[in-house]
């Protein structure tokens, strides 16, 4: 079942970026470097236009380097975009982060043109853990300015160097269904949106193919030439009952099997992975584009059908009622006639 999630306090946090972005000079965008395109959000682009962009994937740790590497060189390739990769571990991201910033807006700097950056990022992403090593090793926190909306928050990373914060926000539909199961693996997503099986064999089906051999070490499957066409539900299944997931009567249980394969990829005891790559990403987008232009052609056609019957309907509403004025009519002249002759000739003659 596709997952669907009711995205909390999007509406508060897009109106604070659509008050600040208008001098803004750089949006940093963090995304979790495990799935970089699911990560990001389509709302967000199309708040900030054309503005600035440095693309950080946060959680390095836990992702696939050479895809991190790949996505970075994606990134960079687009036109006005930056790129860099972080975690928690690193002591000072504060550094690399300002160095990318400057880079991208070289006309700011100074104390009477300040460089001013939004952060961004979806829930879960690591913003708070990220701001707060900024905030306790290198800013000064100065709180919400007057005028500014409340949620928001600015700290001076540097002199001329000001960062504005901004809820973790989701966006309201999906239209890359990957991506939806992608966020709820990373942890993204209420669990209330998704079911955990659900979530489990999409999550296999994404990596059994690229990571077969840290299944086959995690969870001691003998054949890992074999994993990469093995049925999903099979796959589970096999984890489930390795990893002691049998209830009575020796059936596996697959909802224990689905939070052991979660929790496992989430904590990173799997390995590094990488959920997807930007060709793949691409394709996926492409796809979810074209169904939804299909769906909004659907809704065109349709409401334009039922405009078309209702235009038709009182069409031929109108049809019956001149029918109905114009027998009427020619009743009133028979009548006005027959009394004519009734009375006329015979009257007058
Ligand atoms: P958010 O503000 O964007 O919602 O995310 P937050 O910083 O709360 O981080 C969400 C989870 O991700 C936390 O784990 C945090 O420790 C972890 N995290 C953040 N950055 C990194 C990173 O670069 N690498 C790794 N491996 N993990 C990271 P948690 O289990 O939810 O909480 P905690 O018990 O670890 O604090």
């Amino acid at each position: 079942m596709p997952i669907q999630w009711f995205p909390g306090h999007m509406n508060v946090t897009k109106k604070a970026i659509i008050e600040r972005i208008k001098e803004i000079d750089v949006v940093i965008e963090l995304l979790d470097a495990r799935l970089p395109g699911s990560s990001a959000n389509p709302m967000l682009a199309e708040l900030t236009g054309n503005r600035r962009k440095l693309k950080v994937l946060n959680k390095q740790d836990l992702a696939d380097p050479a895809r991190t590497e790949a996505w970075l060189a994606w990134y960079r390739a687009q036109s006005d975009t930056g790129a860099i990769a972080l975690d928690a571990g690193e002591t000072a991201p504060a550094q690399r982060l300002i160095k990318a910033c400057r880079e991208l807006a070289p006309h700011r700097g100074g104390m009477d043109k300040p460089l001013r950056v939004m952060i961004c990022g979806i829930p879960n992403v690591g913003k708070s853990t990220l701001m707060n090593t900024l905030v306790g090793k290198k800013a000064a926190k100065t709180g919400d300015e007057a005028g500014v909306t409340r949620i928001e928050q600015r700290i001076n990373l540097a002199s001329d160097f000001y960062l504005f914060d901004t809820p973790g926000m989701l966006w309201p539909k999906i239209t890359v269904e990957k991506s939806g199961y992608h966020l709820a693996a990373s942890g993204a997503v209420g669990r209330n949106a998704y079911e955990d099986e659900d979530a489990a064999l999409e999550l296999l089906a994404s990596i059994k193919g690229s990571y077969a051999h840290l299944l086959a070490a995690r969870f001691k499957l003998d054949d890992v030439d074999a994993i990469p066409t093995t049925h999903d539900e099979v796959l589970l299944e096999t984890i489930g009952r390795k990893r002691g997931a049998v209830m009575s009567g020796g059936r596996i249980n697959i909802t224990k099997a689905a939070e052991v394969v979660l929790h496992d990829f989430r904590a990173g005891i799997l390995g590094r992975i990488t959920l997807e790559t930007p060709e793949q990403f691409e394709a996926w987008w492409a796809e979810g584009q074209a169904i939804e232009e299909a769906r909004r052609l659907a809704k065109e056609a349709r409401s334009k059908a039922k405009k078309g019957s209702r235009q038709a309907a009182q069409e031929e509403a109108w049809l019956a009622q001149d029918e109905d004025d114009e027998s009427a009519d020619a009743d009133a002249e028979v009548d006005a006639n027959s009394g004519e002759a009734g009375q006329g000739p015979s009257a007058d003659h």
